[in-house]
C-alpha cells in the first residue's frame, strides 16, 4: 500500500517545497501545472487548468492513478493560482472568467473527476491566502477566488462528512515566491516593507507553508478549518 499527493503549481514556490515533503516521506507525487517540477522524482501532467480539454486529460490520467491497486491514501491540494492586478470597477467579464478558471473551475474539475474515487484517510487541502477573508486594493479577481476557495473548503467540510476524507483552508501571508515577487514588480524595497509586516520582520518561506500543508494531510482533526500562516500580521 502507498500513499499519493496530487499537487497543483507544484513547478514553483510553495507547491514545489510542498512536492519535496512529500517525497521525503515516500509518497508518489503528482504536479499539475504548465510548467515542469523542478524535482526530477515528481511526476508532472501538464496541464492548464484554464483550459478545458487540458484538465480533462490530466483528470482521466488522474482518475487511474488513484483507482491503481495499492493506493491507501490521497492528499490534494489545490495550490496552483492566478493573481491578476485588477479593481472592482475596472475588471471585464474576460479577466474575471480567467482567474475564477484557474482559481475555481480547475478545482471544482478536479474535485468532481476525483474526490468519489478517493479512500478514507485522504485529504483535500486548499491553498488560500490572507486575502480569503480581507481584502486590500488593487486585486479584485483575486480576492473573489480566495473567497471562493473557502466557501468550497466549507461545503466539502459538509459534503463528505462521513468519508474519513478532510479538509482544510491554508492561507499563507506574505511568502517569498515568484507570485509575490512578480506582483511587486520584483521591487526589493517593497518586498522588505512587506516582511516588516508580521511579527518577525521577514517574508514567509515555502517551506513553512509546506510544513503546515504535509501537516494538515496527517491532522484530520482539523477538518473544516482555516488555517492562517503568516507569522502574525500587522493590521492596519
Ligand atoms: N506568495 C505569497 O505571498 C502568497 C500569499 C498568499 C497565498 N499564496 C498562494 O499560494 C499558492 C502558491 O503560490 P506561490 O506563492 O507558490 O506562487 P508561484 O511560485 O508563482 O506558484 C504558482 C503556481 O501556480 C501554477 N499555475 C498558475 N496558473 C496556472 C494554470 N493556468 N495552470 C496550471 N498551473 C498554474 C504555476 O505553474 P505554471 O506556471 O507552471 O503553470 C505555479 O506552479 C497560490 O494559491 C497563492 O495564491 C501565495
Amino acid at each position: 500500500m502507498h500513499p499519493i499527493a496530487i499537487l497543483t503549481g507544484a513547478s514553483s514556490g510553495i507547491g514545489a517545497a510542498a512536492a519535496e515533503q512529500f517525497l521525503e516521506a515516500q509518497y508518489t507525487v503528482i504536479n499539475l501545472s504548465r510548467r515542469e517540477c523542478p524535482i526530477p522524482e515528481v511526476t508532472t501532467l501538464t496541464t492548464d487548468l484554464s483550459d478545458t480539454q487540458s484538465l480533462a486529460n490530466s483528470s482521466k490520467a488522474l482518475c487511474e492513478i488513484v483507482t491503481a491497486r495499492g493506493v491507501s491514501s490521497v492528499c490534494l491540494v489545490h495550490n496552483a493560482s492566478l493573481m491578476l492586478k485588477d479593481r472592482c470597477d475596472t475588471t471585464d467579464d474576460e479577466a474575471m472568467l480567467q482567474a475564477l478558471s484557474v482559481n475555481v473551475l480547475g478545482i471544482n474539475t478536479l474535485n468532481r473527476a476525483l474526490l468519489p474515487l478517493f479512500p478514507s484517510t485522504s485529504s483535500v487541502l486548499y491553498v488560500g491566502s490572507t486575502l480569503s477573508e480581507k481584502a486590500v486594493a488593487g486585486a479584485y479577481s483575486y480576492i473573489v477566488s480566495k473567497h471562493a476557495q473557502l466557501g468550497m473548503m466549507r461545503a466539502t467540510c459538509q459534503d463528505l462528512m462521513g468519508r474519513g476524507i478532510h479538509t482544510a483552508l491554508i492561507c499563507p501571508g506574505f511568502t517569498d515566491t515568484s507570485m509575490l515577487r512578480e506582483h511587486v514588480g520584483n521591487d526589493a524595497d517593497v518586498l522588505s516593507s512587506l516582511g516588516e509586516m508580521n511579527s518577525y520582520g521577514r517574508l514567509v518561506a515555502p517551506q513553512e507553508i509546506a510544513d503546515l500543508i504535509f501537516w494538515a494531510h496527517h491532522h484530520p482533526v482539523i477538518n473544516g478549518a482555516v488555517m492562517h500562516a503568516n507569522l502574525g500580521q500587522v493590521e492596519h
